[in-house]
């Protein structure tokens, strides 16, 4: 790799977790919209909003969602019951699922707020079977009683089975590849074109690896039968690389090099000799620098060159994307291919937060507020487009206001080339607003397309009902027509400077998990490679340590490392059987001067012994790995362990 890549390799990994006011301050500043821009942006996106209310209703789905949003006990008891029965496997726990969510909700509030009929009648199913499941009223017998509830739970079960499917139905094109270029055919005529996904992800098997290559392969193969010269033009294909090796992690980074980036690498030769777009999606921050180690090595491959179509998708919600963006740029240059990139906000943002706090590492490596996401994605669309001699911008979104600032930028006359770009949309969402953009600009759309059947639908379904059911989201609010459009379409710059704090108040950072009860033990993200180094390091000074506890006059056991059988770890003395008896007392004893301190004395002794574990990370690891044959994983686990142990 050159200096130059490598140095921004090095700033991506520095702004992993990076503070969000140094940011978003480097990112507005990068963006330097003036406000004469700004409130052309705000204006056209306000007219989007207005058209797009006017001129279509809403799906089933859309209102669904909107009245059983997350904001609601009874929508986050719809989704955890629509995902949990998606991996049930036998009826009694389903039932009993069903009666854990349905019954203690309040359904009979949302009778009658929404305007569709069958979301009404929804309503009084769950509230009826709410009623029913829970029913101990005087009057009906027990038998009767039993009788209903055996009928509600069956009735329910095969109604949320049924809405499962339906969903499914609204965000899924088609089971097979066929039916989907079949399906995609009205839309074709419109003037979209089309970027398929094969649904399955996250592979837990070779088995089930090799089975989404062929899929794969398979697709681009069909899909091969519909291009012609212009890429742009073209249908393609979205793949993820989670689903093409069941160790895509960063401990195993050989491997995936030397396996995962073959078959890659195939899947690309094939679009290539298909003339089609063959897009990377991005998948957790923690696989992120993981894939750029994949891209580069196949983009490198010398048999990919000339052809513009590969593709990476950049989140806007990660703290790292700007970099990534000039990253990608100089990577295209020092190769000399011209490649595509798709930005998009993120997908992920709900489990990286959680993942975040759950390691307990320093800070979130997304954005905690809604306009801070919406304010980098501005500033890195304009990145893009400045680098629009070597990528091709894929802009994906169903936000008016965002859609009205990359057109309003690429209208302002203020880059070097005129960019060409492309808008996407995913299948089943923001359909209303692009066929407004679409009649209105004339601009290129692409529908990402997810195939496949319903058995691998689970991930990405659970991921668009929280995108369609968080009040926050833009496909929420534009349905709720209480809401005004001014608001609906707001300048996230405005609501950055209005705001006192940039990092969520709402949003505990991982340390401060526990709040004031106690700190949470720290944690290392043994994905990234900076807190791998921190670690090595700090091990260093104990890789040849041997650790003594052996007495004089007793028998010593010798230590050894198991996976280095002849490498001396330490000793121990160990105890004959006719001194037990001194050791419970000498334990006893002990006990009682403990139990001698002060509680807050006895607090303070256990707060320090979790601190000092802490501060000697090193030994501790060293001393796991090397005595017991822990993995980093392990021992990081091992030792958060004690530390929140002792603090709690
Ligand atoms: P908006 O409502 O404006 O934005 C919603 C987004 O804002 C959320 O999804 C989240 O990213 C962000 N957000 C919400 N709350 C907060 C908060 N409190 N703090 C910070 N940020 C917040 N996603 C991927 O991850 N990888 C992909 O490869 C990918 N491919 C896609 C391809 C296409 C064609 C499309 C259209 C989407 C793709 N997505 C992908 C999904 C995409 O990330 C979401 O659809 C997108 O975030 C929704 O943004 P929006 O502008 O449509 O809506
Ligand atoms: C997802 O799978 C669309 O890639 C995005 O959620």
């Amino acid at each position: 790799m050159n200096k130059a890549l490598k140095d921004i390799r090095t700033i991506i990994r520095d702004y992993n977790l990076a503070d969000e006011t140094q940011c978003l301050d480097n990112l507005i500043a990068q963006s330097q919209l003036d406000e004469d821009i700004k409130r052309d942006i705000h204006l056209a996106a306000c007219q989007l909003v207005t058209n797009v209310r006017n001129n279509s209703i809403p799906t089933i789905m859309e209102g669904f969602l909107a009245e059983y949003g997350l904001s609601t006990q009874e929508g986050i008891s719809l989704m955890c019951l629509a995902e949990a029965l998606m991996r049930v496997p036998d009826i009694e726990t389903m039932d009993a699922l069903i009666a854990d969510k349905i019954v203690p909700s309040d359904w009979g509030k949302h009778l009658g707020n929404a305007s569709s009929s069958l979301i009404n009648a929804t309503t009084w199913g769950l509230m009826l079977t709410g009623r029913v499941l829970d029913d101990k009223g005087e009057g009906i017998g027990a038998t009767l009683r039993r009788m209903i509830k055996n009928l509600g739970e069956p009735v329910v079960r095969q109604a949320v089975s049924q809405a499962m499917r339906e969903m499914g139905r609204q965000f899924v094109l088609g089971r097979s590849i066929e039916e989907a270029m079949s399906r995609a055919k009205n839309n074709e005529q419109l003037g979209y074109s089309y970027s398929y996904d094969m649904l399955g992800e996250a592979a837990m098997t070779d088995k089930d690896a090799r089975r989404y290559h062929l899929f794969y392969s398979d697709a681009i193969t069909a899909i091969a039968a519909n291009c012609n010269n212009d890429i742009k033009e073209n249908p393609g294909i979205s793949v993820k690389l989670s689903a093409l090796y069941p160790r895509y992690e960063m401990g195993k980074r050989e491997a995936v090099l030397k396996e995962l980036v073959p078959r890659i690498r195939s899947l690309a030769m094939l679009a290539k000799s298909a003339n089609m777009g063959f897009n990377i999606d991005a998948e957790e921050a923690e696989r992120l620098d993981l894939s750029l180690d994949v891209i580069e090595a196949t983009l490198s491959e010398p048999a990919l060159a000339g052809w513009d179509g590969f593709g990476v998708v950049v989140q806007a919600y990660g703290k790292r994307a700007p970099f990534v963006i000039d990253y990608l740029y100089e990577l295209s240059k020092k190769l000399n291919r011209k490649i595509m990139v798709r930005l998009v906000k993120g997908a992920y943002w709900d489990s990286e937060i959680k993942r975040a706090q759950e390691l307990g590492i320093e800070n979130f490596p997304v954005f905690t507020r809604k306009e801070n996401t919406d304010v980098s994605y501005i500033a890195c669309a304009k990145k893009l487009l400045n680098y629009s001699d070597i990528i091709y911008p894929q802009f994906a979104t169903h936000n008016a206001h965002t859609v009205a600032s990359i057109l309003t930028m690429v209208e302002s006359d203020q880059f070097k080339l005129k960019p060409a770009f492309e808008f996407q949309r995913l299948h089943g969402m923001g359909e209303a607003l692009h066929d407004e953009v679409l009649k209105q600009h004339k601009t290129r759309c692409r529908i990402y397309a997810p195939v496949g059947a319903h058995r691998d639908l689970l991930a990405y379904l659970v991921r668009r009902l929280l995108e369609n059911g968080a009040n926050s989201s833009f496909v929420n609010q534009i349905i709720d027509t209480t809401i005004p459009a001014t608001e609906v379409a707001a300048d996230p710059f405005l609501k950055v400077m209005q705001n006192k704090v940039d990092q969520h108040p709402d949003i505990k950072k991982p340390g401060q998990l526990f709040g004031d009860t106690r700190v949470n033990s720290k944690g290392f993200d043994i994905t990234n490679s900076s807190d791998i180094e921190i670690i090595e390091e700090a091990i260093k000074p104990f890789n040849d340590h041997q650790w003594n506890f052996s007495k004089d006059g007793q028998r010593t056991l010798t230590i050894a490392n198991p996976y280095k059988p002849d490498e001396v770890v330490g000793n121990v003395s160990l105890t004959d059987l006719n001194e037990i008896d001194e050791k419970a007392e000498q334990a006893k004893f002990a006990y009682k001067e403990w139990s001698k301190f002060t509680a807050k004395k006895r607090r303070e002794i256990l707060l320090q012994v979790a601190d000092l574990y802490e501060e000697n990370f090193g030994e501790v690891f060293a001393a796991l790995c090397r005595e017991a044959g822990k993995t980093p994983m392990d021992c990081v686990a091992e030792l958060r362990e004690a530390v929140d142990f002792l603090r709690y």
